[in-house]
């Protein structure tokens, strides 16, 4: 495993205030500048019988979508007639409809799973084994946490363990760490954090007053804290509208980041997004950096900014925000003006030059609405309910059950000819820490061999506009990569996997070849 002993240079790129140059005043523009913006979308499924509140990508390409347990009958019945009686539900107590469902992605189809107890606003991350992992909730789903192992025969389905966090937690947020343990972060009222797996089954959680620090109380905007792993080993957090970098092993504050430019929060309920940025030159050493990018969120008084957008890290290195509204802020009723357009940031591009509006959906997506990769390239959006039940009608953003897959211009057809077909090594196949990796694909055009790009992308949880445990790696880019030309549309590139579990924890990835923009399918690679 190699040291990596990195100065971090974190940057805040703030570019809300270029953002809103997008945010487009009136339905008309929103109308004509769709007819010439890229980008695709489709209407999946007019039905997945819950709002998609939260959002998993397994490495089975399925996908488990669960909303919260206390919301009445959902539209879609448990299997095999099957009821749930939970005397401590607060709306059903005996409910035979599912709160959970797993899409397919290859069937597009749809199958319902069985949570018990409430996991409403909860939190959660992939396992070293592929495994979700789910922590907290609400009411009894407050303190336990369970686990989803993928399957392809439709025979899996929760597990759940009851009272096993040290906090009720409702409102955090989860991380993977090179331990393969997970880090849960604040909640409601939680300013401390605990890890799970328990080490002996018996560990505590530890205080973090920065949580309590940056509470306001009458608003509670720091929930759901961004947290990422970054390249140093340390957390860095960020909560209301500021950031620090976090030795969670010795429980020390190492850096207190500058109050973002303004002062208003960016955490919940003034759900702006956040992501950390690709992370190159991994064979850097002390050079790695890292930059964190945090776009949207609401004032503390007039709201005028993109709230509830999501930020999804796309196979070629740029970052899509989609879903969301332009007034407002999270929680029951409360956005207005959905934001129909996604946009596209590349972060390679000159300042200036990086935001690029797409196509519009028809489908507003507000509060609980959710976004996430799939192999093939396409985003699946879906889910919005800013209600306390299932309310279809007689409110102004009806409870949304349809799911929609958005296609970046990169899927566009007239790409077909460039773009990678990754034939080794098999999906799924193991791979090691800093070692060599021998990537085989085709290429039907004659390429320039400068251009191709292999990255390597987590499948984050999903929830509340924030991707748990979202990163992206490039492994090569442009003139370094070593690319050797096979046979005739045959190529083979060269790389070398990252070097340690504090750039990549242990765990399934997706991984690209990119040529020009243009990412391949991907395959699943297992790092340990
Ligand atoms: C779902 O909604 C449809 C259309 O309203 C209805 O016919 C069906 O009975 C509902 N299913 C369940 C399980 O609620
Ligand atoms: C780090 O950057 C410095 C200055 O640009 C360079 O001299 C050095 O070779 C780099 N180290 C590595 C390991 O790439
Ligand atoms: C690779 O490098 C090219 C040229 O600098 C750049 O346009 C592209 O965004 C880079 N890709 C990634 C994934 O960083
Ligand atoms: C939503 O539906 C529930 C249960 O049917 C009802 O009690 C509630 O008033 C509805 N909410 C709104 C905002 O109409
Ligand atoms: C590329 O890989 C070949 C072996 O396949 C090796 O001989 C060569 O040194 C590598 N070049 C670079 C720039 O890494």
């Amino acid at each position: 495993m190699a040291a990596i002993t990195p100065k971090v240079p974190i940057s805040f790129l703030l570019h809300h205030l270029i953002f809103l140059l997008f945010l487009l005043p009136h339905q008309q523009n929103i109308l004509t500048l769709a007819a010439a913006a890229p980008g695709k979308w489709n209407l999946l499924l007019s039905n997945i019988g819950v709002s998609a509140m939260h959002m998993q990508l397994l490495n089975t390409d399925r996908v488990v979508i669960f909303d919260l347990t206390d919301f009445g009958p959902s539209n879609i019945s448990l299997a095999n007639n099957k009821c749930r009686n939970n005397p401590n539900d607060l709306t059903l107590k005996i409910d035979c409809t599912a709160h959970s469902v797993e899409y397919d992605v290859a069937s597009n189809s749809i199958r319902p799973l069985t949570v018990q107890t409430n996991v409403w606003c909860s939190s959660g991350a992939a396992m070293p084994d592929g495994s979700l992992l789910q922590t907290g909730g609400f009411n009894d789903g407050f303190r336990n946490a369970r686990i989803y192992r993928p399957c392809n025969d439709n025979s899996c389905d929760w597990q759940e363990f009851n009272t096993v966090l040290t906090q009720g937690r409702w409102y955090a947020t989860n991380h993977i760490l090179p331990d393969g343990r997970q880090i849960i972060i604040g909640g409601r009222g939680q300013f401390n954090y605990e890890f799970y797996p328990k080490r002996n089954g018996a560990d505590q959680s530890f205080n973090l007053p920065f949580l309590a620090q940056t509470n306001d109380p009458r608003i509670e905007n720091n929930l759901y804290p961004f947290v990422f792993l970054n390249v140093d080993g340390n957390l860095f957090i960020f909560a209301n509208n500021r950031g620090i970098l976090f030795d969670y092993v010795n429980g020390v504050v190492v850096k207190n980041y500058p109050t973002i430019p303004g002062g208003d929060p960016r955490s919940y309920p003034s759900s702006g997004s956040a992501v950390l940025l690709p992370l190159r030159n991994l064979q850097g050493g002390a050079n790695i950096t890292s930059e964190f990018l945090v776009c949207g969120g609401a004032p503390k008084g007039s709201f005028t900014t993109r709230v509830m957008g999501d930020m999804v890290l796309l196979p070629n290195g740029n970052v899509l925000i989609i879903n969301g509204a332009s007034a407002g802020t999270s929680g029951w009723e409360l956005g207005r003006n959905p934001v129909l357009a996604p946009v596209i940031y590349r972060p390679n591009n000159p300042v200036g030059q990086r935001f690029e509006t797409q196509r519009s959906s028809s489908i507003p997506r507000m509060y609980h609405s959710t976004a996430v990769l799939l192999r093939d390239g396409r985003v699946l959006v879906s889910g919005s309910n800013a209600h306390a039940y299932y309310n279809f009608t007689g409110v102004l953003f009806p409870t949304d059950l349809t799911m929609e897959a958005f296609s970046p211009d990169y899927l566009d057809p007239r790409f077909a000819r460039v773009r990678p077909i990754i034939t080794s090594p098999a999906s799924r196949s193991r791979i090691g820490y800093g070692q060599q990796l021998n990537i085989n694909f085709i290429i039907r055009e004659k390429i320039n061999r400068d251009l191709i790009t292999v990255t390597m992308v987590s499948p984050p949880f999903t929830t509340h506009s924030f991707s748990m445990n979202q990163r992206l790696l490039v492994l090569t880019n442009g003139t370094s990569s070593n690319v050797t030309q096979l046979g005739r549309s045959n190529y083979r590139v060269r790389v070398m996997t990252p070097g340690s579990g504090i750039l990549v924890p242990s765990g399934y990835y997706l991984l690209f070849v990119v040529y020009r923009d243009i990412p391949s399918q991907g395959i699943w690679v297992q790092i340990k």
